[in-house]
């Protein structure tokens, strides 16, 4: 019983950070330009794929449009939704994008590895805050 609570208390930390809006940038300032291109690129982002967004080709619909997000949601909360959707919605059907361990619903060569590094992150979350 005492070890399950230490187990807990010792989880609680990682609990609190999990949510809706992940605050801290992880690299430097984001590239609204460069985000474009991952946002769109195949062996990067790849976005497009599932989202639809005015004027860019593929426009998927696996997803939401993404037009306007950037005045839908904050910086933080497109960040975390970006690393790790699963954390706002467990049941997303979008990969997460920073998060090593767990990976599903991803090609088995991405298992393990992150699928975008931290700048990549920041450079699309610089892009998706422009969409007004
Ligand atoms: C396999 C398809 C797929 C891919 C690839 C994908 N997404 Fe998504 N995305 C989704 C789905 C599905 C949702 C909606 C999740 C939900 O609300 O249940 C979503 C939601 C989002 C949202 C939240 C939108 C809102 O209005 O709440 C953002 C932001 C987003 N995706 C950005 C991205 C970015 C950036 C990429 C590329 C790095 C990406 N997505 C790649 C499927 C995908």
């Amino acid at each position: 019983m005492k070890q399950a609570a230490a187990l807990i208390l010792a989880a609680l930390p990682v609990l609190a950070a999990a949510g809706d809006a992940l605050e801290a940038p992880l690299a430097a300032a984001g590239d609204a330009q460069r985000g474009r291109g991952v946002f769109v690129q195949r062996e990067q982002g790849h976005c497009v794929i599932c989202h639809a967004v005015a004027g860019m080709v593929p426009a998927g619909n696996v997803g939401p449009a993404l037009d306007g997000v950037g005045a839908r949601l904050t910086v933080a909360q497109l960040r975390q939704r970006v690393v790790d959707i699963t954390q706002v919605k467990p049941d997303a059907a979008m990969p997460a994008f920073l998060r090593r361990d767990g990976l599903n619903r991803v090609a088995a060569a991405y298992a393990g590895r992150t699928l975008l590094d931290a700048q990549q992150v920041e450079d699309i979350v610089a892009f998706l805050a422009g969409l007004k």
